[in-house]
């Protein structure tokens, strides 16, 4: 008899356990120490690069009150002003980040400038002593790479967090979780697209038009790779637990014929230590999506293990992330007296899917789990949620957006010292992988990660 794949009580319990962890991990600060901190002691910040992603960072951090935005600074008048207007409470504003910090007391700076300003606007404020928070993907260049290694190792008590976010999440936080405790078997491939159709637009500007559309060109901008592939290509990296060995890839500029010099298409490979690989893709002309069950389109990771697959999305701020959990259907095991009751217990709860496999079980967070305290009622509530997340009907949701999480947990660190979850290491690690990637595309060849230690020196 082939083994279900329909995941058992068991398994809905072992998944309760890997969320609970990760649910705590997830939590930075409590409310309580959270409102001592918004009354007395307010980390102080001012934001560099006020555009798109600056605005929504301060959209998030204009509901966050253990810290205070005194200051905003943007090349571009238009975009100072809606900065300030966004975070509101009539922040100084200023068009060059070295008068912010020259004259600005501030604890720490944000930094979401287009990529080829990142090192630059990093290494002033972390030469001026504020901790740092700078967008995804942290550098640009080879030598940047070096030096930010070295400044940072010389100012240790200083954070240095990367806007990866979806090592906030705790959705991902799970699955790293349940690949750890060994419910996905060994873990061989993860596949990953960030599809768009259309992708980037060239937005028209006599005067600005390489600036307002930094990231269509070579000389500001790494491309897909920077854009896209940074965030995926980090989950894949922290579910493997390695770095990648080497890189190949084919880029093309195919379709998009209007000036731009980047790829308007890519395609990866990406050989890690153990045979483990990640095929990664970003394309401009089609966002089929075929994860979760068609229900989305454009971006999302499947992790595969010998015994189990997720589906994993990080999400929009109007669509919820998703993580699917499939179990691998396989060669029958022993049932022992225990699984079948397990199977018993799960058939009471309504849990099995009339069509075993096709369905994948949402990871669940917190508020799911069954505990021994909770009442009959309570657990039988909970029981209902499963079964109508089993069937499609309601999905869970994470506590909060991770993009809030790693605010918070930028802000308290500065506070605590703490370790960034997305330090600055990781950070590197993915500006290299950035960096490889595309030289690997440009010159058609395998490039190994080790080359970036001769590169840039
Ligand atoms: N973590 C994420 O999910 C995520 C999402 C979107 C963007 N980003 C990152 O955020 C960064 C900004 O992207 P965006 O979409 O907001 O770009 P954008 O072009 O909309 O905004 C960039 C802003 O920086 C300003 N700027 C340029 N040079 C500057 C300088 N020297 N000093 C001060 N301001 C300067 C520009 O005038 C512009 O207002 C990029 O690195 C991007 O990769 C991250």
């Amino acid at each position: 008899m082939a083994k279900s794949t329909d995941p058992t009580r068991r398994d809905v319990l072992k998944t309760a356990g890997a969320v609970t962890a990760a649910a705590a991990a997830a939590r930075v600060t409590s409310p309580a120490i959270r409102k001592v901190r918004a009354a007395n002691n307010q980390v102080t910040y001012a934001l560099i690069g006020t555009g798109s992603r600056g605005q929504y960072l301060l959209n998030h951090l204009s509901k966050i009150d253990t810290g205070r935005c005194v200051a905003v600074c943007d090349v571009y008048e238009p975009n100072l002003k809606k900065g300030a207007a966004t975070i509101g409470g009539n922040p100084r504003m200023y068009s060059d980040h070295r008068q912010l910090l020259d004259k600005e007391k501030v604890d720490a700076v944000l930094i979401a400038t287009p990529l080829y300003e990142h090192f630059r606007i990093t290494r002033d404020a972390l030469l001026a002593g504020k901790h740092v928070f700078c967008e995804k993907s942290l550098v640009f260049k080879p030598e940047e790479i070096h030096a930010l290694r070295k400044l940072a190792g010389e100012r240790p008590k200083q954070i240095l967090q990367v806007g990866l976010q979806r090592r906030y999440s705790q959705f991902y936080q799970t699955a790293k979780q349940m690949i750890d405790k060994g419910l996905l078997g060994k873990v061989t491939h993860v596949n990953a697209q960030w599809n768009r159709n259309p992708g980037w637009v060239m937005k028209p500007d006599p005067v600005r038009q390489k600036e307002l559309n930094w990231r269509l060109f070579r000389q500001y901008s790494g491309g897909a790779a920077a854009e896209l592939a940074s965030h995926q290509v980090d989950v894949a990296d922290w579910m493997f637990g390695s770095r990648p060995e080497f890189v190949s890839g084919v880029g093309g500029l195919d379709f998009s014929k209007d000036g731009r010099d980047v790829f308007d298409n890519i395609q990866l490979i990406l050989k890690y230590p153990k045979g483990q690989k990640m095929m990664y893709q970003a394309i401009s002309t089609n966002r089929h999506l075929t994860l979760f069950g068609g229900s989305r389109t454009e971006f999302g990771e499947i992790i595969m293990g010998t015994e189990g697959t997720l589906e994993i999305t990080v999400g929009k701020d109007n669509e919820p992330a998703i993580a699917l959990w499939f179990v691998e259907p396989g060669p029958a095991k022993p049932t022992s007296a225990a699984d079948k009751k397990e199977a018993a217990a799960i058939a009471s709860a309504s849990l099995t899917a009339a069509a075993a496999g096709s369905r994948g079980l949402p990871i669940m967070v917190s508020r799911d789990l069954v505990t021994g305290s909770d009442s009959f009622l309570k657990r039988e509530l909970k029981f209902a949620r499963l079964w109508m997340y089993r069937k499609g009907i309601m999905m869970p949701r994470e506590d909060q957006n991770p993009v809030d999480t790693q605010l918070e947990a930028f802000l308290d660190a500065t506070r605590t010292g703490k370790k960034p979850l997305a330090d600055i290491e990781l950070g590197l690690a993915d500006s290299t992988m950035v960096i490889l990637s595309n030289l690997a595309m440009d010159e058609g060849r395998r490039v190994y990660f080790s080359e970036i230690e001769k590169m840039g020196v």
